[in-house]
């Protein structure tokens, strides 16, 4: 694998909306990141991704793009950005930005000019398409529920929109729209921008004939995402657009890509891919349905275990997945994948630890670094997020009661990681001194950055050890071999990292059970860290050749080489 600058960095994900509000007006803003970046810094992360910044009707919170050269009002201006851009620079930082380039807004200027001249150039640069007998050209689901065509205006015609109808697909086919592209992705990479988290990018490959599947669901449709999997071909427009734009910068890229095909790995991040990086969604997708998230069902502790060590080996020698837990699409970590009784401090760093060791980059999302949990909300109405809406209603029409979709919505919603960020125990958790644009979850006065700062057994203060850590042995946690064991052991999620080249190999053990456990382990030499203090005592252990660890307790470990 070749040595890049990205390989051994460890990034953080912003929501800006819900960040740091400078202004008052109950949305975060580019100025209040700006306050914040000595906290980023001290928590030891390298690169910034910032969810979208630019000009946007929010139809999907900014993943509808109004205009591709500009930062939104909301968010500040082009100066504060720029100011953004120096302010990392001085401490080392790396900023990165939101690439959504499947769709645009209906705002965008290309789509207004389609819809006021549906024959012209601008029609090409999306997916305008006759319909069938009155009706859509297919029977396609969007992702967010409903057609995925929408009537252009005055015309027999209709748009193609995988996701909201606001967000019309663009046209790659067209070596016009794809110039567009480039000369705005090199537009901002000529700033300073280090890169790019590039957006529901699998699907700007569609199948050469649009035709109907098989329907799928109780409204008659069938996912979008039929057409997805049957596309060939992203391979050579993801290729075009790096040669064009990512390669001549040295650009740190990192795909979310649905619906890969596995044999395509190495296509997507080995040393020539299209990509530095893409996320290992795999844990993500255990025990979700295609009915949707009423449908869902429970996962399973040791298949948790056993996916995440597939991803790690099947990229071992091929390249560096990105590693998440939580993101602004998913639940948040915590309440997603610790069992009920390790729903406490000691839980949340024990995930956190599993997390920070294994092969590949780490991406924090906002707030995860405080165990920041799910929000519980009484009402619908309460929600902000589109698919949140669908599932609900989805829940409902498959029989649930309106308090089972609730529940739902508490398990799944995107909402549940775009609350406000938890700064103090003060007003608003000290996120605004206005009215938020999203409720607060009411926990903030127990959970927020403030109280964890000064507490030395904290949340955020072990972060803060994890991060070091790994930055103490960075060649063994970028480069090195990823090693299961214990696999027997019915809660224990361990592994060793193997440096090849120093020899030097660190076992992170983590025990999920209610009960405790015993390790045997001979070749311990130090203790680096526990999650419940229990350094000393292990340590002493080790010499014995074994190592204990109590419910939720974990343990960093070096081994002799
Ligand atoms: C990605 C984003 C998500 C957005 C969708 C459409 O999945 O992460 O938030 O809704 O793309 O742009
Ligand atoms: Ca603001």
């Amino acid at each position: 694998m070749k040595k890049r600058w990205w390989n051994d960095k460890i990034a953080y994900q912003i929501y800006p909306k819900s960040f740091c509000d400078s202004n008052g007006d109950g949305i975060g803003d580019i100025p209040g990141i700006l306050t914040k970046l000595d906290y980023l810094k001290a928590l030891g992360v390298d690169i910034l991704w910032l969810s979208p910044v630019y000009p946007s009707p929010f139809a999907d919170q900014g993943y509808d793009i109004s205009d591709y050269y500009a930062i939104g009002r909301e968010f500040g201006t082009m100066e504060d950005f720029d100011r953004l851009l120096a302010e990392t620079k001085k401490r080392d930082m790396y900023v990165i930005m939101d690439l959504v380039v499947n769709h645009c807004s209906e705002e965008h200027e290309w789509f207004q000019k389609a819809l006021a001249d549906p024959e012209g150039e601008y029609a090409d640069y999306f997916w305008f398409v006759k319909g069938e007998n009155g009706e859509a050209p297919t029977n396609w689901r969007s992702y967010f529920g409903g057609s995925a065509w929408e009537k252009v205006p005055g015309t027999d015609k209709y748009y193609l929109h995988m996701y909201a109808k606001a967000q019309p697909d663009l046209n790659w086919e067209n070596p016009r729209l794809r110039r567009e592209i480039f000369d705005m992705v090199n537009w901002w990479l000529d700033k300073g921008l280090a890169g790019f988290r590039i957006d529901a990018i699998i699907n700007i490959k569609k199948t050469p004939a649009f035709h109907s599947y098989p329907v799928d669901g109780p409204d008659g449709l069938s996912s979008c995402a039929h057409m997805v999997e049957e596309a060939r071909g992203v391979g050579e427009l993801l290729q075009e657009l790096k040669q064009n734009t990512f390669e001549k910068h040295d650009a740190f890229t990192v795909g979310e890509v649905f619906y890969m095909k596995e044999e395509e790995l190495e296509e997507f991040v080995g040393d020539e891919g299209h990509f530095s990086s893409m996320f290992d969604f795999s844990a993500h997708l255990l025990g979700e349905s295609e009915k949707g998230w009423y449908a869902a069902t429970e996962v399973p502790f040791r298949l948790w275990r056993e996916t995440i060590f597939n991803s790690q080996k099947k990229a071992e020698g091929i390249g560096l997945l990105a590693n998440i837990i939580e993101n602004h699409d998913e639940p948040r970590g915590v309440s997603h994948y610790l069992p009920r009784h390790a729903q406490n401090e000691l839980g949340k760093k024990l995930l956190g630890a599993t997390w920070m060791f294994l092969r590949g980059i780490p991406f924090f999302y906002q707030g995860q670094e405080l165990g920041m949990t799910n929000c519980l909300r009484c009402d619908i109405s309460e929600y902000d997020d589109i698919s949140t809406h669908d599932q609900y209603r989805k829940a409902l029409e498959a029989g649930c009661t309106r308090e089972e979709a609730l529940a739902c919505c508490y398990a799944f919603s995107r909402d549940n990681g775009r609350t406000p960020m938890h700064w103090t125990d003060g007003e608003n958790a000290g996120f605004t001194t206005g009215k938020p644009w999203l409720a607060l979850n009411p926990n903030y006065t127990e959970i927020n950055a403030a109280e964890q700062e000064g507490r030395a057994d904290s949340v955020l203060n072990w972060y803060r050890r994890l991060t070091a850590l790994r930055k103490a042995h960075n060649d063994t946690f970028t480069y090195g071999r990823f090693l299961p064991v214990y696999e027997s052991k019915e809660d224990v999620f361990a592994y060793i990292r193997e440096n090849e080249e120093t020899g030097e190999r660190i076992l992170f053990a983590g025990n999920y059970g209610t009960a405790g456990v015993e390790l045997s382990l001979c070749g311990g030499r130090e203790v680096l860290a526990t999650n419940c203090g229990r350094e000393a005592e292990l340590n002493a252990q080790l010499k014995g050749g074994r190592l204990t660890l109590g419910s939720c307790e974990c343990a960093v470990v070096l081994l002799w080489a």
